[in-house]
């Protein structure tokens, strides 16, 4: 069975999404809109909903960028597990998944956060692990410039150790609540953490009660060998950014044959590619959306975006002349310039052409077509082990999910590719995956001190 997820973003996937005429307006903190996409993603019995993350106004040194946006930049957006909080109220059975960064924050924080968003849900938390793709974040956090990444993965590292450590502080059944006897907790089923590592000193306990999924359902991002490895030991979920499907299944095969050395099988991480989804009734209809939105796009624009892309200014070279070869250090996502290149070289695009390319999707993979074409697609790449499924992003908000969870999931369903009901009420179940136990830790318990 497909796992499949969507972000909760407003503004759609494709560049210029936001601006079609089926396209909300306003959409700006939109507290409705959100509750909206909600529960039509439950409807549709997706798994997650998504919100990717920052820490900062982005590309206010762009003003092409800045004024058109994209969705990344995100210069009005709700701190996630904040609006999931929200959502929660509203939905019952779809995950919640927010995006928190190990770089900036503190895991006794962040622990509390998602613990207290898992109860709200009845279990339905998921934590999209990130260490920063963005390098201006750093500057609201005291430091001048973006941490390096081999340091960003070791604090992540131990910062999601130090996390699952506390989420074992209680027991389930500590809270006894005893009217009778007094008793309102047991001491004996509380341990304390105790944890003094290189990034953090963290005694514990939490002071939240055992979350119903035991650990939120825990995601990665990085695409890099760090990345890679973070998720083989830790993730339950991981992106991929493989444009292709080869290059998808060469991904899939890499991070899942890293797993077995941390004693883990394969089927424990599913790994999602971002595919933006193009639906119409018909294959002409799904086209002629396209065509519209891409005629909504201004060269300067579609040549700023794959600037920032690529991390390189590529405004002094000829519009229609070839992609040059990616210069300088890479200060974020490594493996989306990579692939852009990749693609540019292989099928000899020129710079108009990879904007073109990218600027519909925004550097995911594109499906396009009628349900059954893009049905086809989707089980092409699930069959041929590229993937365990897909975030699915949708170009023009509402339409696309309207569409999707209407005309695509039935066809999915039909094909015994996709749940017609949720299997259980925690998102663990839903995905099947496993509850962590607790672990005992050898620290001296409070019930000892
Ligand atoms: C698909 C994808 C989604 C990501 N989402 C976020 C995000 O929402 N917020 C963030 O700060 N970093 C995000 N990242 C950045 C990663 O956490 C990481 O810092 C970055 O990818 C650099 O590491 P890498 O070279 O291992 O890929 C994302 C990365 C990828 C590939």
């Amino acid at each position: 069975m497909m796992n499949l997820m969507t972000s909760l973003i407003g503004l759609g996937s494709h560049l210029a999404g936001w601006r079609h005429r089926d396209a909300w307006s306003p959409t700006t903190m939109s507290l409705d809109n959100a509750i909206h996409l909600a529960k039509l993603a439950e409807r549709g019995k997706l798994d997650m909903l998504f919100l990717a993350d920052g820490n900062a106004v982005r590309q206010m040194d762009d003003p092409i960028l800045f004024s058109a946006t994209s969705r990344s930049d995100r210069p009005a957006a709700f701190e996630p597990l904040t609006l999931l909080a929200a959502l929660s109220q509203h939905t019952t059975k779809i995950g919640l998944f927010a995006t928190a960064t190990t770089t900036y924050d503190e895991p006794y924080l962040l622990a509390r956060r998602f613990a207290s968003l898992d109860h709200l849900s009845q279990g339905r938390s998921c934590w999209n692990v990130v260490t920063g793709s963005y390098a201006g974040d750093a500057v609201n956090f005291g430091r001048s410039a973006h941490v390096p990444r081999a340091e960003r993965y070791n604090r992540a590292r131990e910062f999601v150790e130090v996390c699952k450590g506390l989420w074992d502080s209680w027991a389930e059944d500590a809270f006894i609540e005893d009217k009778a006897s007094g008793r309102f907790l047991d001491p004996s089923r509380v341990q304390r953490l105790n944890h003094v590592g290189k990034h953090f000193a963290v005694q514990g306990p939490l002071n939240v009660a055992r979350m119903p999924q035991g650990y939120p359902v825990l995601c990665t991002a990085g695409q890099s060998e760090d990345g890679r490895e973070l998720a083989a030991e830790h993730a339950e979920l991981m992106f991929s950014v493989a444009q292709t499907k080869a290059e998808a299944q060469a991904f899939y095969a890499d991070v899942k044959s890293r797993m077995a050395k941390f004693g883990r099988a394969p089927d424990a991480l599913r790994i999602l590619p971002g595919v933006t989804l193009y639906i119409g009734r018909t294959e002409a209809e799904a086209e002629e959306q396209f065509q519209e939105l891409q005629s909504l796009i201004l060269p300067e624009l579609g040549l700023a975006y794959l600037s920032r892309q690529c991390q390189m200014d590529l405004s002094g070279y000829p519009i229609d002349g070839p992609l040059p070869k990616m210069e300088g250090e890479v200060a974020g996502v490594a493996s989306y310039r990579e692939s852009i290149a990749a693609m540019a070289h292989a099928e000899k695009l020129s710079i108009r052409q990879t904007y073109e390319r990218i600027v519909p999707s925004l550097g995911h993979v594109l499906f396009k077509g009628n349900p059954v074409q893009i049905a086809d697609q989707m089980e092409d790449w699930f069959r041929g082990q590229a993937c365990d499924g897909f975030n699915v992003d949708m170009p023009v908000v509402p339409r696309s999910l309207t569409d999707f969870v209407d005309l695509v999931v039935p066809e999915l369903q039909k094909r015994g590719l996709f749940r017609r009901e949720y299997a259980g009420g925690t998102l663990r179940q839903t995905m099947g995956l496993a509850t962590p136990q607790r672990r005992i830790f050898s620290n001296p318990t409070l019930a000892a001190d």
